[in-house]
């Protein structure tokens, strides 16, 4: 497999964001995110670590894009810290924290690198989070705002852009089961977040679009693809309802098609915060789908979830093969991701905006042999191929990610970067996936 059987107008990137390098949180005006407060809290991050630092990416990233244009890679996914734009989520406006995308975008132009920016993940400005976050529907205007403000500054140099970054995971983990920033829980708190979020995905773009119709505009889904545990009745009913949850909720909506509420009928109750237009709103129809997948999820009944009546069977339990992350590694599901997608005819445009792998990284004379990761992104790759050589609409790949980051509630243990960091030097060392990623971009392997 080489980079040019994927045919020469294949996108090729590497992804990062805000909250997971940029660290610097309290500098230059930024204000207090979700995640400033959440990681303060007992028990929410393991070992207590924060995105306070991360990698220092606010002053380090002349030599971070240095790297990306070393390695070859023409594309660069990040995404905008909206406390620092807007400290208070509303209102006033912070012109330090725009200079800092601009140095950015201006760097990569100048490098020959492709800006694709994300502007929601997942850091909430805190004061908005104060009024109810995702929960209060003032959030669309919130949003709106912020975009708007994006779209003006750097809508002249930036030509890609994505709304949000996961929906489904920034709802579920913050707002429903409360492991994730701002550790909220609940049915109610999850249902409003979710429509608030179908509706700022949608309108995000719109706004985009009205400033530069010629822009690719797009927004990030996570996907995982289900089987069923034991080839029973009840466990395929599990797999229907953990795959709408996953994997239907919100790009469904954008469709046109509404939720998923056949298989999770206790999705019903969202009609609580739907008001009259809000279904037209919901829909727009994105220029590309970002999907982001890692691993596949294997199901069963359950009589004791509540609501669902389904659970994950993790993938220690079944004895297979995983990452640092203890996600299965399974190849053939990001062919499933793509076929799936492929096969709403809404979907115009596929492009992997994320995949890549967690694992042990050892340090030997200065360099990381990391065989493991290389062998991931090789084998994701021949199955992103055998999509492709299906005529499946995928056009992009972006590996995930540049530089080992703060992994969310997991902190800095698992490290996904092409790049190791030494987080208490700063110190950087390109792993052998990263000269394997760079040999392949020039179709030397
Ligand atoms: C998120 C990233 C995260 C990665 C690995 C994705 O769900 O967008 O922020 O680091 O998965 O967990």
């Amino acid at each position: 497999m080489r980079r040019n059987d994927f045919g020469e107008n294949f996108i090729w990137g590497i992804a990062c964001s805000a909250y997971q390098i940029e660290g610097a949180h309290n500098i230059d005006g930024k204000g207090i995110s979700i995640w400033d407060v959440f990681s303060e809290k007992r028990n929410k991050i393991a070992n207590r670590e924060d995105g306070k630092t991360a990698c220092d990416f606010y002053h380090r990233y002349p030599e971070d894009l240095a790297n990306i244009k070393s390695l070859n890679i023409p594309n660069f996914r990040f995404s905008i810290a909206w406390t620092r734009l807007i400290p208070e989520g509303t209102g006033k406006i912070n012109y330090k924290g725009i200079d800092f995308y601009n140095k950015i975008i201006d760097g990569c132009i100048e490098l020959g690198i492709t800006p694709w920016i994300t502007l929601y993940h997942w850091d909430l400005p805190y004061y908005l989070e104060l009024k109810g976050g995702w929960t209060n529907r003032s959030i669309i205007q919130w949003f709106e705002n912020y975009v708007e403000l994006c779209v003006q500054q750097f809508g002249d140099r930036v030509k890609h852009w994505m709304v949000l970054n996961e929906p489904v995971a920034f709802t579920g983990a913050g707002y429903f089961l409360g492991i994730h920033a701002p550790g909220k829980r609940g049915v109610e708190n999850y249902l409003s977040s979710v429509h608030h979020a179908a509706l700022c995905q949608a309108e995000g773009a719109r706004i985009i679009k009205g400033y530069y119709p010629n822009s690719q505009v797009g927004s990030t889904f996570s996907y995982s693809h289900v089987d069923a545990h034991t080839e029973t009745k009840k466990d395929y009913l599990a797999v229907e309802k953990i795959d709408a949850l996953l994997n239907r909720l919100f790009i469904e909506p954008s469709l046109g098609m509404g939720y998923p509420t056949e298989k999770l009928p206790f999705l019903n109750k969202i009609e609580t915060f739907i008001k009259p237009g809000d279904y037209k709103r919901l829909q727009y129809n994105f220029d590309f789908i970002g999907l982001q997948t890692y691993t596949r999820e294997v199901v069963k009944h359950s009589f004791f979830t509540p609501v669902i009546n389904a659970v994950p069977v993790n993938a220690k339990e079944r004895n297979v093969s995983r990452t640092l992350m203890n996600w299965e590694i399974h190849p053939p599901s990001i062919y499933q991701a793509i076929k799936r997608m492929d096969s709403y005819s809404g979907v115009k445009k596929i492009y992997i905006t994320e995949n890549g792998a967690a694992f042990n990284d050892i340090i030997i004379d200065n360099s990381i042999q990391d065989q493991q990761r290389i062998k991931y992104l090789d084998t994701h790759l021949q199955e992103v191929l055998r999509a492709k050589e299906e005529n499946m609409k995928v056009e992009g790949y972006f590996v995930w990610s540049l530089t080992d980051n703060f992994e969310w509630a997991e902190g800095y243990h698992p490290r996904f970067g092409l790049i190791y960091v030494d987080f208490k030097t700063q110190k950087r060392i390109i792993k052998q996936s990263g000269y394997w990623y760079k040999k392949f971009l020039e179709n030397r392997n």
